[in-house]
Parts: C-alpha cells; structure tokens; sequence
C-alpha cells in the first residue's frame, strides 16, 4: 500500500474531536474495551504473533519491533511488569501528552492487552512530573476502569488459561528528561535517583525491582487494541514494508498550522510541511528540519522527499558524511549505520531567518544541563558542546572551533552507559555537516 492509499486511516487518534472522549462511557459506546475481549479469547503466545506480524515498532524514538521486544520476557519469568513510558520530554516531541488527555482509555486497553499477552499482573504508566492536567485525566480514566470492572477484576480466559486480572498504578516522575531512558525511568519508579543502568542486562531480563519487564511508550501501546481487532496483517499493510501502521507527528516551529497529526507511515516531509501544515509563513525558503525531535540531525531543505519512516532516514543515499564511531548502541536513534532517524516523531521546521549556529548551542545547553553525570564523556562533553557552540553563536568562536566541536562530538558518540550522549553528539555532527558554511561564517565573524 503506498502512503496516499493510508492517508485517512485513523487509528491512535480515531476519538480525537468526539464530545467526551477521555470518558469511559463514551470510549465502550464507540466499541473500546471489544479488543480486549478477543484477546482473552486467544493464548497469550498468539498476541506476541499478531503484534510481531504487524511490523509494529517502539514510537519512543528507537523504532525497536515491538512484537520481537515482548518475545524476550524469559519463558521462566515469575514476575513480569509492563512500564509505559509516559515521560515526554524529547525538545520538538509532543504527542504523547495529547493522546493521554484526549483517548486514555486507549492506553488502558492497549496496556490490558499488552500485560495479557506478556504475564503482566500489575502494570504501571511513569507520567512526566509537569503534565498535571493530564496525570489527572488518566487517574481519572483508570478509577472508571476500576469502577466499570475492566481492572482489578477477575477475567476469565477463553482458551483456557490462567484468569486474568490486571492492577494499573500512575507514577508521576519529577520533570527530568534522563527519565525518560528506559532504566532510569525504572529506577525512578523504584524510587532511586534516575540514572540509567548498564545494559545489559535488559529490563526484558532484569527490569523493575529486578524482575522481566517490558517498556513500551504510550503511542505504541495504543496501537495494540485495533491490531487485535483487524489484525496484524491489516496493521502491517498499511505501513511501509518494515514499520506497520501510521506514524504520529508534531510538527512545530516555521510552518503556517503547527500540530499534532497522525500521518501514514512513509509520507515524506515535503507533503507535511507544505501540504498538512500549510507551507512556510511569509512565503520564505525552507532552510532545514530536525526530523524526530531534537536528537535527531538534521536534514536541509534538499532532503525533504526522504519519507517519515523509521529505516529510510537512516539509509537514504543523498545523506552523507554524517559519521559516528562504531559501537553506538541500538537506541533512540538507530545505531552504527544512524544517518538520521525519525525518532519520536518531532518535526522542528526552520526557515531562511533561522540562525541555526544558535539553534545548535540552544539544542547543545539542553542536553548539558540534562546530562546525569555518570559518564564523564557525556558530563563533560555535552558541556563542552554547549560552551563552544554558544561562543561561536555569539560571534565569539575562536580558530578550530568548528574542529573542536567535531573532536568532542566523536568523543562522546559510542563511551556512553545510555544514550543521552549521542542525543547530543548526533545532532551536532549532523548540523556540522549540514549547515557548515553557517559556523565557518560565525567564525570569520568573530576573526
Ligand atoms: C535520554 C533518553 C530519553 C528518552 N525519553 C523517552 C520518552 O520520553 N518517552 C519514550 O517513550 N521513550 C523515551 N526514550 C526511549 C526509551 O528509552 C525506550 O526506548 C522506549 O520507551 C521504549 O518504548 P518503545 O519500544 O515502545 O518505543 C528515551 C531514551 C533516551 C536515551
Ligand atoms: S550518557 Fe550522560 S545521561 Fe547517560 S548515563 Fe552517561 S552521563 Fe548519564
């Protein structure tokens, strides 16, 4: 199916704009909680098979099979917890907290599901610290599920299983984007400073409290309630040949109608920017997008017809030179191969206007203030990235800055125990590659 054949399917906002939608009354009349009945019918086993045949991938930034991540909950594993990671705080990402507010009992079914499928007898949702409003309305969400018998009752199993009964508990972090990494997030919830954990062991091993557990994000989950009612195939068709379904965007800074949208799965950037979002304001030139949110590099207004797909970013031919050391771990981004990715789906627009050397430094300070200080190369890296983007933003570089900034940015790429490092290292080496004509410029400034 090509992109344009999946352009008004609707799956993970489908009750977006109905009157009522976060309410339980209205989520049973429009056909929710009817997934999960037929999933009870199945083994648990035939779930995972679904999902895995529905080329369904992690809509948290590492586009990881989802499917393939719950088959690896241990055969032997007494006690399985499913984690959704509700921690929303890539910069450019917003999509999570919109689901949450307007289809949380989405979530809950999809979380129903997901715990059925993997063994899961409680299950939580860690929420980012400042989504308030949203904490309230999925508290909300989860005492009606309580109140209408969904949760915290006894279900019986169709195939002959075990009888299922399932507790969901909300845990609120306290506002930190390292939390966001799965096994700082775990540490957290186990009410540990959040740092991440050395991997492996995997949280599918060796997760909360020590027990296997999966953690999925709140966009991936929602997807598992339709998978079970149509099917993975149907699921699969409607993506690209390796990413299933449709993708949600946030489209945010030099578009004419910024937002959230669900989008099929391959529709390249061109069409989002000057056909969902309605083109540049002022009628200016594209100059650039950062495609998955702000750890992603970034492409120019040359590259705009890669399509919004989890591999095509990464392989596309016309991307070059962006070069990482090998040994970069499978996450957030992709890995060895990384040329850019679409992550979680943030897509920050900036036009002609745009000074992207003090973009960068801006994009460079965030991740040196969120860094957690464990690694020294990222502690001490992402710092350095900061201090030399920003005097060369400021017109104040000195000669070799733009080197420096490459030599620091290798450094940290590959010697990190998570991720965040490459978050920031990744997105610099892209925008040295892109846009190097804009540092040299702010240096022959500053000379
Ligand atoms: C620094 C950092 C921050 C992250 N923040 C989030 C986040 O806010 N939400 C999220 O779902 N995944 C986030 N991730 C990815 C998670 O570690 C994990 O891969 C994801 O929750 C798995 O879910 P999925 O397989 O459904 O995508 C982050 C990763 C890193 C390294
Ligand atoms: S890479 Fe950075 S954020 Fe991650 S563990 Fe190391 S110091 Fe902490």
């Amino acid at each position: 199916m090509s992109w344009q054949d999946a352009k008004d399917v609707k799956i993970v906002t489908k009750n977006f704009g109905v009157d009522g939608s976060h309410k339980l009354s209205v989520y049973t009349e429009r056909g929710g909680w009817q997934a999960f009945r037929k999933a009870l019918t199945l083994p648990p086993a035939a779930l995972t098979d679904e999902v895995k045949k529905s080329n369904l991938r992690g809509r948290g930034g590492a586009g990881f099979p989802t499917g393939m991540k719950w088959s690896f909950i241990p055969k032997e594993a007494r006690t399985v917890y499913l984690v959704v990671n509700a921690d929303e705080s890539e910069p450019g990402t917003c999509k999570d907290r919109e689901l949450l507010a307007y289809d949380p009992h989405l979530l809950l079914e999809g979380m129903a599901i997901a715990s059925y499928a993997l063994g899961c007898k409680h299950a939580y949702i860690y929420i980012r610290g400042e989504m308030m409003r949203e904490a309230r309305i999925v508290q909300a969400a989860i005492d009606e599920a309580y109140a209408g018998g969904f949760l915290g009752k006894e279900h019986a199993v169709g195939t002959g299983g075990n009888p299922f009964k399932l507790e969901i508990t909300l845990h609120r972090g306290a506002g930190a984007y390292i939390c966001g990494e799965e096994t700082a997030l775990l540490n957290s919830l186990e009410g540990k400073r959040g740092w991440p954990r050395l991997k492996p062991p995997f949280p599918a091993v060796k997760g909360l409290f020590q027990q296997a557990t999966i953690v999925n994000n709140v966009e991936t989950l929602m997807n598992v309630p339709d998978i079970v009612t149509k099917g993975g195939e149907w699921f699969a068709r409607l993506g690209t040949p390796k990413s299933g379904g449709t993708r949600i965007v946030c489209v945010s800074g030099h578009v004419k109608k910024p937002g959230v949208f669900e989008l099929p799965m391959g529709i390249p950037f061109r069409d989002i920017i000057y056909d969902v979002c309605g083109g540049i304001p002022g009628g200016r030139a594209l100059k650039g997008l950062i495609p998955g949110g702000s750890s992603m590099p970034p492409l120019d207004a040359n590259e705009i017809d890669v399509p919004v797909e989890f591999d095509a970013l990464m392989t596309d031919p016309r991307i070059k030179d962006v070069e990482v050391k090998p040994g970069v771990p499978f996450d957030m981004g992709g890995g060895r191969k990384l040329k850019t990715m679409a992550g979680s789906g943030g897509v920050v627009v900036f036009d002609d206007s745009t000074d992207v050397v003090a973009l960068c430094a801006r994009i460079m300070r965030f991740y040196a203030h969120e860094s957690c200080g464990q690694c020294t190369p990222c502690r001490e890296g992402t710092g350095w990235l900061a201090r030399v983007c920003t005097r060369l933003a400021k017109g104040q570089g000195e000669a070799g800055d733009v080197e420096l900034l490459a030599n620091i940015a290798h450094g940290i790429a590959g010697n990190t125990i998570c991720p965040l490092g490459e978050a920031a290292a990744w997105p610099m080496l892209g925008f040295l590659t892109k846009f190097r004509a804009d540092f040299e410029h702010k240096l022959r400034k500053a000379a």
